[in-house]
This record gives structure tokens, sequence and C-alpha cells, in this order.
């Protein structure tokens, strides 16, 4: 018997196949159950017919709850009108374990009682759609990266300092009296790696004590952050827009069937394919102006101007020399204006807003030492970051992406909580 899984049922058609899942859905009728079989690659439809199975057995086969795990053996249709184009003609239906009375139905649940019941949750058709494309970004940035012969060089989650400013730390308490913090961005030790490899990247988990309840933050989510030695702000640009072009060309490829799941405008996704505007903070505080939205000129943007600049332009929008006060320590200044950073922030379109920020690094000793010190951080403690300035130090640079923003943007999706498998929230820890 051949054992196979709903999404390669194509490659078996007329063959008697077992399947493992679990029941999804069924509709019944007086001579046949219709039973939707999932395996997480696929759901189909599998037939049971009271001719074939007898009266015994077909009777019961109607009342088997939802969400029960399922083996069930047939003969593979071709059938044009099927969900996937296949149908199952069973032969033989076991139950492997009888669900009791499953929580989600398909009435409107609220967000707070589908996120109590995430660990079920991940089993709908939407959410195994988004999981999908989570997995295809992350499988294309690390194709992109591997192409480009990047090294991975995985960054520490514990670490002794800031990276991001003070104010969204998580402690964690590290043996007798020493504190430890949750990373916040592997970037300073990717600058370590850049200078010991050339091109480096690291791919994981970051934590923000971040207060805020909004649709685009989460206090644990995944980033990508590659830095390059010998680069500067132009170089740090191209990359991020090679790499985002590449992604969304990996997930229109790959994941249209998923796309399509979550009803997502395709005709958006393209037109990410053109190149991308760069304008400088400067000529977005202009454009603004001309739209008759209020903003003075220093401030960081916030979600509603990020909306109303990324609403100008189709494709993600480049944003480049931010004033120096709004961004962190370690950004070079521009050397034509002292008043500002070497830095860029990437806008998704449709108003998804920021979901890559990087840029040009310090690179000079003293200026980075004084930097410190105005930024209240302790030159102590970043010694070693200080030694990569000491030692053989060259102008480089590099971005954060941040996964479940561009996942949410490219799946179309509301909220970022949606696009982690397991939400960590201002409020919420569980499940
Ligand atoms: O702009 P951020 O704070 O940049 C850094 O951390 C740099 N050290 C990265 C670097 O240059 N290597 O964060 C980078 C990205 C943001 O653009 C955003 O996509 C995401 O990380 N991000 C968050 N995503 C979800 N929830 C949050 N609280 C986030 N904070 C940042
Ligand atoms: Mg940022």
């Amino acid at each position: 018997m051949t054992r196979t899984t709903v999404n390669h049922l194509g490659d078996h058609v007329g063959e008697t196949v077992n399947l493992e899942g679990w029941l999804s859905n069924r509709r019944s009728s007086k001579k046949l159950h219709f039973l939707l079989l999932r395996d997480g690659s696929g759901t189909v439809q599998c037939v049971v017919s009271r001719e074939k199975f007898g009266d015994e057995a077909f009777e019961p086969l109607g009342h088997i709850p939802y969400e029960s795990s399922l083996t069930i053996e047939g003969v593979v249709k071709a059938d044009a009108r099927a969900q996937g184009g296949y149908e199952l003609e069973a032969t033989d239906v076991r139950v492997i374990s009888e669900a009791q009375e499953y929580p989600i139905s398909n009435k409107d649940h609220g967000p707070d009682f589908l996120l109590s019941h995430r660990h079920l949750w991940l089993r709908s058709r939407k959410q195994v759609a988004l999981m999908r494309i989570r997995d295809e970004v992350l499988r294309a940035i690390r194709g992109f990266m591997h192409d480009r012969e990047f090294l991975c060089i995985d960054a520490p989650i514990f670490t002794p300092n800031a990276c991001e400013g003070t104010s969204t730390l998580f402690e964690v308490n590290y043996f007798d009296d020493e504190t430890a913090f949750l990373t916040q961005s592997g970037q300073l030790y990717m600058e370590a790696a850049a200078m010991a490899y050339g091109k480096a990247y690291c791919l994981g988990p970051t934590f923000r004590a971040e207060k805020s309840k909004t649709r685009r933050h989460l206090t644990e989510f995944w980033m990508w952050e590659p830095e390059m030695a010998h680069s500067d702000l132009d170089d740090v640009m191209d990359l991020a827009e090679d790499a985002l072009r590449t992604i969304v060309e990996a997930v229109l490829t790959n994941r249209g069937e998923d796309l399509e799941v979550l009803k997502r405008d395709i005709e958006a996704l393209e037109r990410v394919r053109e190149p991308f505007p760069r304008i400088s903070y400067t000529e977005a505080v202009e454009k603004m102006h001309e739209k008759g939205h209020e903003f003075e000129w220093g401030g960081d943007f916030g979600a509603r101007d990020e909306a109303l600049i990324s609403s100008l332009y189709p494709q993600p929008v480049l944003i480049h020399r931010y004033p120096q006060e709004v961004k962190a320590f370690y950004m070079k200044r521009d050397p034509q204006d002292d008043r500002l950073a070497l830095g860029v922030d990437v806008l998704a379109p449709e108003g998804y807003g920021e979901v890559i920020g990087g840029g040009q690094r310090e690179d000079d000793l003293d200026l980075l030492q004084g930097r410190l010190r105005a930024h209240g951080l302790s030159e102590e403690a970043f010694a070693w970051y200080l030694d990569l300035r000491r030692y053989g130090s060259v102008p480089h640079g590099g971005f954060g992406l941040g996964i479940e923003r561009t996942v949410c943007w490219i799946a179309g999706i509301e909220h970022v909580r949606e696009c982690i498998p397991f939400p960590r929230m201002l409020y919420r820890i569980y499940p």
C-alpha cells in the first residue's frame, strides 16, 4: 500500500493509497458520506458509499467528531470539480483517535478566543496558508544569502548590553548578581562577523519590551540581519531592494494557492517588480506637507506618517538620511550634513509601514566613543564593539528585516500576531 499525502495525490491517479489526517468537515446523504480529510499538505474529499461499506460500517462514519484523527485508504480519482483536483474513493476508514467536541467552529470567533486557542487555530485553512508563506519567506531569504555568498553566523540571544535603546530591554537574571538582556538585534555581532567573513547574516528571534499595543508590534519577533564590510548606504539600499524583490517573487511563484486562500490582491504584489523609489527623509516631509499632512522636520515617523508616505507609491519606498537624533548611536553621520544619519527605512506599500531598518555604521573610533557617551551608554559594556574600530575598521553597513511584518504585508494580513506561530505581545504569552 502506498502511503502518501494530499499534495502528492496527482502522482497516484488510479492507485489505491493510504492517507493519514484529521476530519475537517463532512456532508452526508442517505447513500454517501463526503469526508474532508486535512493532513497539513492539503485537504481532500473522501467519498464513502453505503453500498461498498455495508450498513454497519457506513453508519458510524456519519458521527465521527470533527478533528478526529483518521487513516483513510482509497482509490485516487482525478476530478476537475474537486478542491485540489482529486478525490479519494474510500475503501477503508479507521479512526486513530476520536476527538472531543472541537472548540473552533465555522462561526465567527473573536480574536481573543482564537489567540487563546492558537495551538488549534493553526490547523485552520487560512493559518496553514499563512505559515506556508512564512516558510517561503524564510527559505527565500536563506537562498538569497547563499546565492550572494553571505555566511550565516548566529547571534547570541543573551546579551550584556542594549543595541536599540535602553527603553525596550527585557532583563533576565543571569546567575549570581549579573543581569543579562534578551537581544534586541544581532547587528553588533554581525558587525564583528562582517569583519571576520566579509559578508554575514543572522536570522533569529529578537525581543523588545515594547509597551505598544498596535497591529505591528510583537515583544518577540524574528529578524533577518545581513551585514557587509566595505559597503556604504547605497550598497545597503541596493541589497534591501534586491532582497524584497526576490522574496516577493518567490512567494508569487511558489505560494500562489496560499495567496488565493488568503484572497491576496496579486496585482499589488506584482508591482514590486518595478524599481523602488528612494527619497530622503527631508523629501518625505516635503511630500507630507504637500498633501496637507502636519509634520515637523526632526521627528520620527509614526504609523500615520508612514502610512501616508507609503500610500503615495505602489512599490516599497526607501527613505534615507533621517535626523540623527531619532536614530541609534551606531549610525554614521552624513558627511554632507551633520544633522543627518546615513540610515534607511523601507516602508512596504498599501499602508503597511516599516519592514526594514538599517544603514551605514559609524566606523571611526573617536566619533563612536562620543556617540556612546551622548546616548548614556557604558563604554565598558561596548569595549568589544569598539575593538572593531581599533583593528582594521572599514566602512560597513547592513539592515534588519522584520519577518512577521514582511509576511503580514505579502500575505495581506491585518495584524502581525497572525504571522508568527505563537505570538508574544504586551498582554499575551499563552499558549
Ligand atoms: O528598525 P529596527 O529597530 O532596526 C534594528 O534593530 C537594527 N539593529 C537592524 C540592523 O540594522 N541590523 O528593527 C528592524 C526591523 C523593523 O524594520 C521591523 O520590521 C522589525 O525589525 N521590528 C519589529 N517587528 C515586530 N515587532 C516589533 N516590536 C518590531 N520592532 C522592529
Ligand atoms: Mg526601525
